[in-house]
């Protein structure tokens, strides 16, 4: 609560939403690489983890430095994060905007609260979204059902504007990209999740 604008929830995600934000990753045919942008206490990573197989790189980044280090702790400790041997493990406490390298993903489980973001924000994550997924990768992001009706409705007009520019964006990039969407009704609140593919070059 003492973040909001970041966190966007006063809960973890439930079990059920972390494992439809990894669903395609469970499809996964040879090793991959993948980002997962948001762990927060790590209830995706919990169903990211046993996906993965050896040569397999999952990178974690977190703009929070406090949750960064609750989940290495839980890396170290608990059995559910015990990754196999041969899978590499990167924690990366940055904001995402900020990610170094060019280097590009199989998979991007993505959960930042876009809607709490102003939409020069949400246009620069989605790009650079985009832009490090490899043809033919899949990026899953998720958002509260029914909660944006509710902000929209009580917001006063610059709320309301960012709201439509930013759902404008999203717009424009399922357009391009979204190839299912999966609405989560065991999650507080219920949520959807949006899977969009880069297209591959063959
Ligand atoms: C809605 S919470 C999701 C946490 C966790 N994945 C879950 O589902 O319970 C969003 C997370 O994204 C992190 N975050 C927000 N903005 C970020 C940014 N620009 N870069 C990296 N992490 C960010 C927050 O600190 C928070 O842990």
């Amino acid at each position: 609560m003492s973040d909001f604008f970041h966190m966007g929830a006063v809960l973890p995600s439930s079990r059920y939403l972390g494992q439809a934000g990894a669903a395609y990753l469970a499809q996964k045919q040879g090793r991959v690489d993948v980002l997962e942008v948001g762990s927060g206490t790590g209830s995706f990573t919990r169903e990211i983890v046993p996906l993965l197989d050896v040569g397999d790189r999952l990178d974690m980044v977190e703009i929070n430095t406090d949750l960064i280090a609750y989940l290495r702790r839980r890396f170290e400790t608990e059995p559910a994060f015990q990754l196999k041997p041969g899978v590499t493990a990167n924690f990366i406490n940055s904001d995402v905007r900020g990610l170094a390298g060019r280097f590009t993903y199989d998979y991007i489980v993505f959960s930042l609260p876009l809607t709490n973001f102003p939409p020069e924000m949400v246009q620069s994550i989605l790009s650079l979204m985009i832009e490090r997924l490899k043809p033919g990768g899949v990026f899953s992001y998720v958002k509260y059902a029914f909660i944006s009706r509710f902000k929209y409705l009580f917001g006063g007009a610059a709320t309301q504007s960012a709201m439509r520019q930013n759902q404008e964006t999203i717009g424009s990039f399922a357009d391009l990209y979204q190839i299912e969407q999966r609405l989560v009704w065991l999650n507080v609140p219920p949520a959807w999740t949006f899977y969009w593919q880069k297209p591959d070059v063959n």
